[in-house]
């Protein structure tokens, strides 16, 4: 594929979005970042030592060849419906896990036990527009604590059917201070959502470095 531009673009400033975004300020990563609430992305933008541009979402999607759609399944499958052919040429990141309140104070799956976010969303997308799930294996505050790890630094899985789309997310998984190793394809998104064998909340249950990464593939 042909990926028009490397601007990178957070959508969504929430738990994710916004640790992403100091991960990646933290590793002299530029970035685009947009929310609903306009105010708040400013804010978070703001602390961030110049790395971060806070804009409208439409600006986020229309600079940038590459989009970090941090937000939940619901509010994803919502933004491709509105925003469709605007997403051609660009890489579509998607950190989500299918889950919901239990009500017992926990998750549960809110698609059927063998179905994966990132396949139904990669479904949903336009020809010409390449998704990647990453970013979504560590909880938030995982997310935070265990970047930069010295001296092994700590893996984040991704998913990708698109070897040059891989190699870029490979390389933010590096801007954001982890070791990028990759599961397979998107058929393999199941696995590293949550539940899944390879997630925090998986089987596997803690951070691991590339050697143990790639004896639990
Ligand atoms: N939290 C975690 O530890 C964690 C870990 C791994 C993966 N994830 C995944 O990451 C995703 C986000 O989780 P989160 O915890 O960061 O949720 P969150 O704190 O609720 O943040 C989501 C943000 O996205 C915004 N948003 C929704 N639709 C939007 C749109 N169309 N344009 C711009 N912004 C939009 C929301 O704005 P409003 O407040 O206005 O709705 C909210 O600020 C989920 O899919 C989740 O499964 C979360």
């Amino acid at each position: 594929m042909t990926i028009s531009g490397s601007t990178v673009s957070i959508i969504g400033a929430g738990n994710i979005g916004s640790t992403l975004a100091a991960n990646f300020a933290a590793g002299g990563q530029d970035f685009l970042l947009a929310g609903r609430d306009a105010d708040a992305a400013r804010k978070t933008a703001a602390d961030l030592d110049g790395h971060a541009e806070a804009v409208s979402v439409d600006e986020a999607v229309d600079r940038a060849g590459v989009l970090i759609v941090a937000v939940w399944l619901n509010d994803f499958q919502q933004f491709i419906a509105d925003y469709g052919e605007r997403l051609v040429g660009k890489v579509i990141i998607d950190p989500t896990n299918p889950v919901g309140p239990d009500g017992r104070g926990g998750y549960r799956k809110v698609i059927s036990e063998q179905e994966s976010s990132g396949q139904i969303l990669a479904g949903l997308l336009p020809p010409g527009a390449v998704l990647v799930k990453a970013f979504g294996t560590l909880s938030a505050p995982t997310l935070a604590a265990a970047a930069w790890r010295e001296p092994d630094r700590a893996v984040l899985f991704y998913a990708a059917d698109d070897g040059a789309a891989g190699d870029l997310v490979a390389g933010l998984i590096r801007a954001a201070g982890f070791d990028p190793v990759r599961v397979g394809g998107l058929e393999q998104s199941i696995r590293i959502e949550m539940f899944g064998d390879l997630h925090e909340y998986g089987a596997l249950g803690r951070t691991v470095t590339r050697t143990e990464a790639l004896e639990a593939l």
